[in-house]
């Protein structure tokens, strides 16, 4: 199992100002948690609770399901284009640039194991779809639009795109290229996919998009590139199943969700860094940084008091912005707690070759870059412990879809047990709704009309 280490929380280390004294914090916090926690999982299953996503673990049928198309269309195609964009894209991409071969898109097929390349296209730059459009043979390509609510702007106008152009490409042949993951009832997307006759998949009932990772959004994508699917979800089950545990000596997920929690209430420490030392993990943090910041960020609490509540997640990766941020977390304001995340064991060893015996750099001859690396990440954690910065270090034993699930799973949890603490709505994004609606009264959508005169007005002025 992955494991957690906040020894650099405590105030002993980081001094009392910055520290916590974590003994007595998760002895004063064990009745809470253990509350939270079983509170949790009964609520799990009740409708509108929005806490599917901790049943994804042990969802066959999905997987079945999942498994038997990719095995139906692997050999005919060269590309999947995923099309969506936050929850339905971020865990796609976390979990691909994880668990596939770097620079996969750039190897020669007989490297990929003759399994396609994947793209997802989760922005609307037009010059970003021209290039990629330029980029992709349509024919060969197996588009999986993705949108819960089946009718995102964003996604939707990329869905009209590509379609037309299939359909000029393909004639009537071009529906066997796509294929939806959606709600099963509603939405416009379910809709059109149904008269279309599209392959469909289903984004369960009260699943969230940023806590969908493990429903068909991102599990057909990963199994369409080859990603062993079986090996993900029995690392999201081990986790659930650890998770379980209502006692937070017990439990990584609570721990870090309260350390947060106090940092941020009691410290002053209101941004939380995600700093994965391996570059295959880097969009784990951009992953993360989602979940956290749409889950937490509420403006009322569960009482229906304004809070204007929530840590704000960054993202960082070691050794790279070691030479970009780690200046300010250091020397700047003391107002961030730091997640290390390391790796014990890489794929590869990188040997340095020895050369250059007699200058300043011989040092690094016959060591390698793997004991560099892990060198960077000790040096970094010792030096912010020196400037009394807490920070946190999660370590997988190795980058695969068992450890990679576990981790994504633990940072679900945390976030759930982390908005109980904070007693906000853990599930919902009202901020989100606004812009949505002014951008849908700005490109005239029907029944935005009597708002878009008092936007246009408001444009005018901000
Ligand atoms: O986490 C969320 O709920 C959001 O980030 C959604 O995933 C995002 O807005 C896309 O929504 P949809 O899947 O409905 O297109």
């Amino acid at each position: 199992m992955l494991k957690l280490d906040y020894r650099n929380v405590k105030a002993a280390i980081v001094g009392t100002e910055n520290g916590l004294e974590i003994e007595t914090e998760f002895e004063a916090y064990k009745g809470t948690i253990s509350k939270i926690i079983s509170d949790l999982n009964k609520r799990k299953d009740k409708p509108g609770q929005w806490l599917q996503w901790m049943n994804l673990g042990y969802n066959e049928e999905t997987v079945w399901l999942v498994k038997e198309y990719a095995s139906l269309v692997k050999d005919r195609f060269e590309n999947i284009l995923v099309l969506g964009i936050g929850g339905s894209a971020l865990g796609g991409i976390a979990m691909t640039e994880a668990l596939l071969k770097p620079y996969w898109n750039l190897l020669p097929a007989e490297k990929r194991n003759n399994a396609p390349r994947i793209f997802f296209l989760d922005n609307i730059d037009p010059d970003q779809i021209t290039g990629l459009l330029e980029l992709l043979d349509l024919k060969k390509t197996l588009v999986n639009v993705i949108t819960k609510s089946g009718s995102t702007a964003e996604t939707m106008s990329q869905y009209m795109i590509v379609k037309s152009i299939m359909e000029q490409e393909l004639g009537d042949n071009y529906r066997r290229n796509i294929v939806a993951t959606t709600d099963k009832k509603t939405g416009i997307l379910r809709q059109l996919a149904d008269q279309e006759g599209y392959k469909t998949f289903v984004v369960p009932d009260d699943v969230g998009g940023r806590f969908s990772i493990f429903s068909a959004v991102g599990l057909l994508p990963l199994a369409l590139v080859g990603i062993d699917i079986d090996e993900i979800v029995a690392g999201v089950k081990d986790m659930d199943l650890a998770l379980k545990n209502t006692d937070i000596w017990e439990n990584v997920a609570a721990q870090n969700a309260l350390i947060h929690y106090l940092m941020d209430t009691t410290k002053g420490k209101n941004m939380s860094v995600m700093m994965p030392y391996s570059s295959r993990l880097k969009y784990v943090s951009d992953w993360f940084v989602q979940l956290w910041a749409e889950s937490l960020g509420k403006e009322f609490n569960n009482n229906g008091e304004k809070v204007n509540c929530g840590p704000t997640p960054l993202k960082a990766v070691g050794a790279t912005d070691q030479h970009s941020q780690i200046q300010l977390y250091n020397e700047g304001p003391n107002d961030k707690v730091i997640n290390f995340i390391r790796v014990e064991e890489f794929d590869t060893t990188v040997e340095i070759p020895k050369i250059f015996e007699y200058t300043g750099i011989g040092y690094l001859g016959g060591r390698t870059i793997n004991d560099l690396l892990n060198a960077e990440a000790d040096a970094t954690k010792v030096a912010l412990v020196d400037f009394e910065r807490p920070n946190v270090t999660i370590s997988l034993p190795r980058v695969n879809g068992y450890f990679v699930a576990q981790l994504l799973y633990m940072l679900e949890v945390q976030t759930a047990i982390a908005g109980e603490l904070y007693n906000i709505n853990t599930f919902n994004q009202p901020g989100v709704e606004q812009a949505k609606d002014y951008t849908y009264a700005l490109m005239g959508r029907a029944g935005y009309e009597d708002s878009a005169d008092a936007l246009k007005e408001k444009m005018a002025m901000v």
